[in-house]
């Protein structure tokens, strides 16, 4: 990895991502050899932090949060990485500590640099402002313009987590802001479900086999589901929350993302630019509706209780449920319906794009009346029991006559890798944008246009007109309008990896 000083700079590092997700990921990527040489570590917040302080804080933070790689030793080793650099980066001066630390740790070489914004969303503009006047955003090699590459020594990324804008127009502000401090290339916007083990594994399913793509269109699907329900409730996060909704915290980046992975063509190459090609493709082939249409495609809801939370506004109306109808005007897809949901305080956690495959054309065996068969479905579980479903038709065994019974073909995670535990997302982004690969990142375009195609039904949810999220019970599957909803076509909501 060369002798360049690589320091990761985390904004925001006395708040819950840095102790829950980065540093523990972080540890784990060290343990398994994965980070630069000689890297380090430095967090920046305005609490009243010191090196040893901010270590004692991240070695409970690796203790509570990842207890099963607990290792003294390689803790010891990880701390010295570590160092904090008190600073409050919305005010002038506010960085002084960070750029003194920057020196120290560089001299008079050109480092590397990977920023991480882990701070209030309404900060990014300024912070990344005031990292252009301060001369931290350009590579140290010229000006970000200048530069050809990303990668060369003394790259500079810039990490920037979710949510990104509150819609279109704020993204695209947001976009500008990055894009006059830093490169494309350089920008690194987080959706961690991208990390995520399972949904690369959507791309080598239908890339690395020929088996499902010659039906992966419509003449043989008949429509696509993608479900990411949780359990949890909204819990401390109101204030965040009430304003952003199930829409906006898990539809216009999640839930859109899945869909892309499922529809879009085979890339030439694994690579950030070929992959997002291709994932811009579907957003631009999807109509985008207008807030009446949408209101038609979408039902929301409410779990009981909601409103009694901690910081929720009086009268809100905001939904913590979602499910909706998408399609996609393309050869490929036109037809079939990809119907998405998401809620918290769901049942289960689970999260499953289900393929339904049509119906045979025509069936010889006599079916006894009243039945209907089950057509094949594949259901590709994202979390928790990762693996694969393959749903199909079989005969029962002596019977008098032939009785058709659907049958499962399984794959799990847990038995074909038995002895690799799945790594966290944030692990593999981490990684990826220290190795200047953005291909499990979002693009600006990509980001734009799902906020375009968002929008109608966040207006449709949110006007003043709109009708209230419909109640659902804590612990159900979302309200029973979405069971109608989709009801109504004929078709219903599609749990396979819940057995
Ligand atoms: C986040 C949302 O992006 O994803 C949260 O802000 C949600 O509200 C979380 O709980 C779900 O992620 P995961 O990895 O637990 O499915």
């Amino acid at each position: 990895m060369g002798s360049t000083a690589t320091t990761i700079v985390i904004f925001g590092a006395s708040g819950d991502l840095t102790a829950r997700k980065l540093i523990p990921s972080l540890y784990r990527l060290d343990r398994k050899g994965r980070l630069p040489d000689g890297v380090r570590i430095l967090g920046v917040a305005r609490s009243p932090f010191n090196d040893d302080s901010f270590r004692a804080k991240m070695e409970e933070a690796i203790q509570n949060f990842s207890p099963e790689d607990w290792n003294q030793e390689a803790w010891n080793r990880f701390a010295q990485r570590i160092g904090y650099a008190r600073g409050d980066a919305t005010q002038d001066g506010g960085l002084e500590n960070l750029i003194q630390r920057l020196g120290e740790i560089e001299g008079n070489q050109v480092g590397n640099r990977l920023y991480y914004l882990s701070v209030a969303p309404q900060l990014y503009p300024e912070i990344v402002a005031r990292m252009g006047s301060l001369g931290l955003a350009p590579s140290a090699q010229g000006s970000a313009s200048a530069q050809g590459s990303a990668s060369a020594p003394g790259w500079r990324r810039l990490i920037i987590e979710k949510p990104f804008g509150h819609n279109l127009e704020s993204a695209r502000e947001l976009n500008i802001v990055l894009r006059t401090h830093f490169q494309e290339d350089q920008i690194y916007r987080i959706d961690h479900y991208l990390g995520k083990e399972t949904v690369q594994n959507l791309l080598v399913f239908r890339f690395a086999n020929i088996l499902f793509e010659p039906l992966w269109n419509s003449n043989y699907i008949e429509h696509v589901q993608i479900t990411v329900a949780e359990t949890v409730t909204i819990g401390n996060r109101a204030d965040y929350y009430d304003r952003a909704g199930i829409l906006r915290d898990m539809f216009q980046n999640h839930l859109l993302q899945l869909l892309c992975l499922v529809a879009m063509e085979a890339p030439a190459r694994y690579a950030a630019d070929p992959l997002r090609n291709e994932k811009i493709k579907v957003l631009d082939a999807m109509p985008v509706y207008s807030p009446e249409e949408a209101s038609q495609k979408l039902i929301t809801g409410r779990y009981q209780g909601y409103l009694g939370e901690r910081g929720v506004g009086p009268g809100s109306r905001t939904p913590t449920y979602a499910a909706l109808e998408l399609g996609i005007d393309n050869w490929r897809w036109r037809g079939v319906p990809f119907f998405l949901r998401s809620g918290k305080a769901m049942t289960r956690r689970y999260s499953e794009v289900v393929i339904q495959f049509r119906c045979p054309p025509h069936l010889m065996f006599p079916l006894p009346p009243g039945s209907s068969m089950q057509c094949n479905r594949l259901a590709i579980c994202i979390q928790p029991d990762e693996g694969i479903h393959l749903n199909f038709m079989s005969k029962e065994p002596d019977r008098d006559g032939t009785i058709l019974r659907p049958s499962d073909m399984e794959f799990h995670y847990r038995n074909a890798f038995a002895n690799i535990r799945i790594p966290e997302g944030y692990e593999r982004l981490l990684q990826d944008s220290l190795n200047g690969d953005a291909s499990l990142f979002m693009r600006s375009d990509e980001i734009e246009r799902s906020w375009e195609l968002i929008e109608p039904f966040l207006i449709a949810s949110e006007a003043s007109h709109a009708p209230q999220p419909h109640e659902y019970e804590k612990g159900g599957m979302g309200p029973a309008a979405a069971d109608q909803f989709i009801g109504r076509q004929g078709r219903s909501w599609i749990s396979m990896g819940l057995k």
